[in-house]
């Protein structure tokens, strides 16, 4: 005999308590996280969510054939040079395509704007128009590619400021403060995506089986102390005295003003420092100095420091170009370069200080820009 309930008693079946958030293989997903966060905005239409789910699918693509190394016969240089005045590796160039591609039938676009690419790139007119603009760096760290050391992609998305315009370099030309979502993916032994939509930071680790990326820590935080920094010691003879001061009594260690030892790294990868410095604290210093190409510093207002330094804010860390945080500084041009200095708050808050006291030579000073008086030639770069 059966023991079935008569239908009159049957109730709709809750969901069983016996799978519960976390259960092996059954971790949140990007996915399932969006969908919460989406669900915060009651009057959201899904645009920000599908945004996001392009840059999952654009960093997944790269992951993809960077993960392949030599088997996927992208090595190398292509012989070209970019808008930087630097040499094109063959994965910036297919990293690059990769982020259009995904973003261009989208229909959350306005423009981009990518490392690689001189100008801003509209979406076409036979395309729908979205209300975001995308900032990126491909590849970051790309000359470590060929010896198989992490490398990533760095993305920063603002507000269309008027979706009447046709949109120009202007309105990209917005300080980093007000970035609706930055991140990057890092491509090394595990390929992860490390994401702000400026409710904290949170990283998702791709699962290659499952094709899914699933939230692996949530909440990052950077530690607030650390006697871990990062600098090209190489620069050391071209840095400003506030640099040198500071590199010079981690290295004196306990014997030093500062009474502690100190550790160095340098991977010459950003988006390998800031994953480390997310993980583990640290600071990284790659400061503006006295060569003629880094005046103005080396790494990318809108499409590395940006975005960097909203993460590390999120996260409750410190990122400056050594006058100011880096998120109010309003750029003026869209591959501006700039000094940035991040990471743990007391060593950063430090480094701010010395900045005050042995600072000689103005950051934003008229007399300095590009048509200033005192022509300035790395501005150019
Ligand atoms: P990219 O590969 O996108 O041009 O960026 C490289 C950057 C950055 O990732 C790293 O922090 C820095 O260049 C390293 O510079 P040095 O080679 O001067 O140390
Ligand atoms: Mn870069
Ligand atoms: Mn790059």
């Amino acid at each position: 005999m059966s023991a079935r309930p008569a239908a009159a008693t049957a109730r709709p079946t809750a969901l069983p308590d016996a799978v519960p958030d976390g259960a092996p293989g059954l971790d949140t997903t990007l996915t399932e996280f969006l969908i919460g966060e989406q669900r915060k905005f009651p009057g959201a239409t899904g645009e920000f969510t599908a945004l996001v789910n392009d840059l999952r699918l654009a960093c997944k693509r790269i992951a993809n054939v960077v993960g392949k190394g030599s088997l996927a016969g992208r090595s190398g240089k292509t012989g070209t040079i970019n808008v930087q005045g630097e040499e094109q590796a063959n994965l910036d160039v297919l990293a690059n395509d990769m982020f259009v591609r995904t973003f261009l039938r989208g229909g959350t676009l306005a423009a981009m704007v990518s490392e690689e690419i001189d100008d801003v790139m509209l979406i076409p007119a036979d395309q729908p128009r979205g209300r975001y603009l995308l900032a990126f760096d491909p590849l970051d760290g790309s000359s470590n590619i060929d010896v198989n050391v992490s490398v990533g992609s760095i993305f920063s998305v603002l507000v269309d400021p008027d979706r009447d315009a046709a949109v120009d370099a202007k309105a990209f030309l917005q300080p980093g403060r007000q970035q609706v979502c930055a991140g990057y993916a890092i491509y090394g032994p595990t390929t992860m995506l490390v994401l702000s939509f400026g409710r904290g930071v949170h990283g998702f680790t791709l699962d290659r089986e499952i094709g899914e990326f699933i939230l692996t820590h949530p909440g990052m935080q950077v530690a607030p102390e650390t006697s871990e920094f990062a600098i090209n010691a190489s620069n050391s003879r071209f840095w400003e005295p506030a640099v040198t001061r500071y590199v010079d009594e981690c290295l004196a260690g306990s014997s030093g003003p500062r009474g502690r030892d100190f550790n160095m790294r340098w991977v010459a990868s950003l988006v390998a420092e800031a994953h480390r410095i997310l993980l583990r604290g640290g600071v990284f210093l790659y400061p503006r100095d006295d060569r003629a190409s880094a005046r103005r510093g080396k790494l990318r207002l809108l499409y590395e420091a940006n975005p960097i330094g909203f993460l590390i804010e999120q996260a409750g860390g410190r990122a400056t170009n050594g006058e100011r945080p880096i998120l109010e500084v309003t750029p003026s041009a869209l591959h501006q370069r700039t000094g940035f200095v991040f990471g743990s708050r007391s060593e950063v808050e430090r480094i701010e200080a010395y900045h005050r006291d042995h600072n000689t030579r103005p950051y934003d000073a008229p007399l300095f820009r590009a048509r200033g008086l005192f022509r300035d030639v790395a501005s150019q770069g």
